[in-house]
């Protein structure tokens, strides 16, 4: 069922520049598998909720999120029982950043949710942000401070948050690396920009 839901995964997101490409699922599904075996939490749940986790985004797929039809419609058309879809779609309904519907209660969303704010941070975070914004015609930074659209603003209002918001040691202890990482990244840009350095 995992490799099934990988190419599910593949297919669907084939061809999006918007930041969640399948590429961010695979890193999510790595970071995922390997924060279940340090935490002891159900593999299985945890690589296929990390899989699905974005096949039914409401900026993707508007029309699906709400009750989570596309990961519903795998799961149950692979044999999972009800018991195991509840469990999974949700873990998909409370990870994410923006609906802010707080940490997951059990184990197995916490890995999940862990692994998919780490990839908004960081390095990678940096560079989906980026790709985010021009896919969006929006302006790097704007020095003046008008514009409440630049994409530097994003490290703000969420990417420099998210360290506060882990629920695993390991990731915390990623997380803060990724997070300094970013500081000193925005230093460093501030400064080329008025070209200090
Ligand atoms: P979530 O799935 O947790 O709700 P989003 O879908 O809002 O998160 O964001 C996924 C990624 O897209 C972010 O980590 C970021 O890289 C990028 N992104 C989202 N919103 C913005 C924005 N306003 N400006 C720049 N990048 C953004
Ligand atoms: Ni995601």
């Amino acid at each position: 069922m995992i490799e099934k839901a990988m190419e599910f995964a593949r297919e669907i997101f084939s061809g999006d520049a918007s930041g969640h490409d399948f590429d961010h699922t695979m890193r999510v599904y790595r970071m995922a598998t390997r924060l279940a075996k340090e935490e002891g939490a159900d593999q299985e749940i945890v690589q296929l909720a990390a899989l699905l986790h974005d096949v039914d985004d409401h900026k993707l797929s508007p029309e699906t999120c709400e009750n989570h039809l596309r990961a519903v419609t795998f799961l149950r058309g692979n044999g999972a029982d009800e018991v195991k879809i509840r469990i999974i779609t949700d873990i998909i309904s409370r990870i994410s950043f923006s609906a802010n519907r707080g940490a997951p209660s059990t184990l197995e969303g916490k890995c999940v949710q862990d692994a998919d704010r780490l990839d908004a941070m960081g390095a990678i975070g940096i560079a989906r942000t980026f790709a985010y914004g021009g896919s969006r015609g929006r302006r790097m930074h704007d020095p003046d401070g008008n514009d409440p659209n630049a994409t530097i603003q994003h490290f703000y209002d969420k990417l420099l948050l998210l360290k506060e918001s882990m629920n695993t040691a390991t990731a915390r202890r990623l997380a803060e690396d990724r997070d300094r990482f970013m500081r000193s990244y925005l230093e460093q840009f501030y400064a080329e920009w008025e070209g200090i350095c």
